[in-house]
């Protein structure tokens, strides 16, 4: 179990207090449903904005709305009693100005009723998490990879091998921690550059594709379970192949429902319960 007291709800200074401590465990969840399954064994769920990609199809993050990303916090919370629940901003609803990410933050928070959001970006977005933090919103940082810039960055690929790139990622990270943002995604980097910026920043970095040297670890649930299964990045563990299981139970069930074998007398209505075979002499009740 993990230090946090069962059904307590973990807080955002709880999370930034974990630095260096125990590793905070961390999943994407994006419906009622998967919140209530993993709410017991993580301290945060991300409700993030991968949701565009693994739920509806889309070839990148950009399509999400933040009609989208509060629909889906509400699901999340709704499911959730224990973890700390964190909504991502999606593309656009934020970058503009600090007064247009407040406006579009306040809503998520007053809408969802979760404990803070996440924002993509470094350098460039420390005076906006400034803002956002000293107007009572908490912030999660992302570093390394920005699935939000793919088109600039021309696609997803890990960070930190140059000199030049590295320096970038850490001042990122840096500039992130420096403006008040309680804990750090750090995205597709190299082990050694997530060493030292976990190393030299005061808050948790929580790595995904960033080694074990991160503070904490988040994975996209679907890619664990094995649901979401178009590509699985190196940085993947399957615990589960569930994708294979809902296709072998919709198999199944085609078959039975061709042969006649489903309904069954015991999924009727109207018929005694004892009476589970089809006969012709079965009496109605
Ligand atoms: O959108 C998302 O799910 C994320 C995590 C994978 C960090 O940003």
């Amino acid at each position: 179990m993990s230090v946090h007291a069962k059904w307590k709800k973990v807080t955002v200074p709880q999370i930034r207090d974990q630095k260096g401590g125990e590793p905070i465990v961390c999943l994407t969840a994006y419906t009622s449903l998967t919140a209530v399954l993993l709410d017991e064994h993580v301290d945060l769920l991300l409700v993030g904005d991968s949701l565009g990609m693994v739920l509806y199809g889309m070839d990148s993050t950009l399509g999400v709305t933040l009609d989208m990303m509060i629909a889906h916090g509400q699901a999340v919370m709704r499911g959730s009693r224990k973890a700390c629940v964190i909504v991502d901003m999606p593309f656009g609803s934020y970058q503009e100005s600090p007064q247009e990410a407040f406006r579009n933050a306040a809503r998520v928070m007053k809408e969802v009723g979760c404990s803070g959001v996440k924002l993509e970006g470094g350098v460039e977005m420390a005076e906006t998490i400034r803002f956002l933090v000293q107007r009572g919103i908490p912030v999660f940082g992302h570093v390394g990879l920005l699935p939000q810039s793919v088109n600039t960055a021309g696609g997803f690929r890990s960070l930190g091998r140059a000199e030049k790139e590295a320096e970038g990622v850490l001042e990122d990270a840096m500039a992130v921690a420096e403006a008040g943002a309680f804990a750090t995604v750090i995205e597709g980097t190299v082990e050694h550059v997530a060493r030292e910026i976990t190393e030299a920043i005061p808050i948790p970095t929580i790595g995904i594709g960033a080694s074990p040297e991160c503070d904490g670890q988040i994975l996209v649930t679907e890619d664990l379970v094995g649901l979401f299964s178009g590509f699985k990045p190196r940085f993947v563990k399957r615990y589960a192949e569930l994708g294979e299981s809902i296709s072998e139970s919709a198999k199944a069930y085609a078959e039975d429902v061709r042969a006649r074998r489903f309904p069954a007398m015991e999924h009727c209505f109207g018929v005694k319960p004892t009476e589970t075979k089809p006969t012709a002499t079965k009496k109605a009740v």
